[in-house]
């Protein structure tokens, strides 16, 4: 099967400052791919490249190219863009109250995406909402439809915001830390739900998480992110039992246990660096127990390992 979405060599710069370099990464429809790292590691970044919204930030794609469909995004009017954004591409924040309008009914909200993006009646609009609504687990949907988003739990306004994702009928959905703002038991719903559209609706999910623990619930593939360089990318099981780079399995040490705190990473001594601050070679050596001179030196390309690819000079597993 074709990628729907490709990152091909994908570099990011912020005016003078290069974040991002070399991001190869691809996305089928029916598969879940997770984008991990720790915060400052360049996920967002990947997911604005991934959208053309770069721009909104001052940033801009200076290497590689963005396909979606295998349609080159730069070769795209802003108008193309925006179409396939909001038609093509549903987005789902971290924090769903910056996506919610607090003064407009939540049905509403979500019928204007089917009516905008479908040319869909009021009525028919209201229909899809409902049903999305229902699809999505929210019990009493004709009520909570009617309802204003301060009287929903964090829960139901991320399922909101998830069916407003939807409303458009999408390809793709990128989702950015869609959890994070939740607490434990209503993550694990969600990130149900959203393998279940990925199963049932055979759409591409590109899913943003600092959460090694999300990633082993539902992802097909993982691609790891350090310092704004791709560490690691491959199926998920083979990853998991034998990851090949140290960073990666840092990172699955740190799958949060019953009474640690979720997303920490207290596993990793020492923390990402500041683009200001990259380090020469590997930018993961001040970290590496594994480091040699070579990785002082030398930046690891990636290369092919096991099932997927890897950047390190002495990949294996961690004893
Ligand atoms: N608007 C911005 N201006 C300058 N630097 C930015 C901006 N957005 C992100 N960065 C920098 O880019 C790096 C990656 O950021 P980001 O993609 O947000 O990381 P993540 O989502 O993995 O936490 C960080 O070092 C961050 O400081
Ligand atoms: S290249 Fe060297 S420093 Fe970097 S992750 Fe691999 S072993 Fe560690
Ligand atoms: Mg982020």
């Amino acid at each position: 099967m074709s990628a729907l979405l490709e990152l091909d060599g994908v570099g990011v710069a912020i005016g003078r400052i290069a974040l991002l370099e070399g991001i190869s990464l691809s996305v089928e429809r029916g598969q879940v791919l997770g984008l991990v790292g720790e915060s400052g590691s360049g996920k967002s970044l990947t997911a604005m490249a991934a959208m053309g919204l770069l721009p909104l930030i001052g940033g801009r794609v200076t290497h590689g190219a963005v396909r979606f469909g295998g349609q080159d995004m730069a070769a795209m009017t802003e108008a193309e863009r925006r179409k396939l954004r909001g038609r093509r591409i549903g987005f789902v924040t971290q924090n769903p109250m910056t996506a919610l309008d607090p003064v407009q009914r939540i049905g509403e909200q979500i019928d204007v995406v089917s009516r905008l993006h479908l040319g869909l009646t009021r009525a028919k609009a209201r229909a899809r909402t409902l049903d999305l609504m229902t699809q999505l687990r929210i019990p009493d949907a004709a009520s909570v439809a009617e309802a204003w988003p301060h009287q929903l739990s964090g829960g139901m306004k991320q399922r909101i915001v998830i069916a407003m994702a939807l409303a458009g009928d999408p390809d793709m959905i990128i989702a950015d830390e869609p959890t994070t703002a939740l607490d434990v038991t209503v993550q694990a719903q969600i990130i149900q739900i959203l393998g279940a559209l990925v199963r049932d609706r055979g759409v591409a999910l590109l899913l943003i998480t600092h959460d090694m623990g999300v990633v082993a619930q539902v992802c097909d593939r993982v691609a790891v992110l350090y310092a704004g360089r791709l560490a690691e990318e491959g199926p998920a099981g083979p990853i998991f039992a034998a990851p090949a780079h140290p960073y990666t399995a840092a990172l699955i040490g740190c799958i949060p246990q019953d009474g640690m705190a979720k997303g920490s990473l207290t596993g990793i001594p020492g923390t990402v660096p500041s683009a200001a601050a990259f380090p020469p070679g590997c930018r993961f050596h001040p970290r590496c127990s594994r480091a040699s001179d070579l990785c002082r030196r030398t930046a690891p390309p990636v290369a092919p390992h096991d099932a997927g690819r890897a950047a390190c000079h002495h990949p294996g597993t961690v004893a």
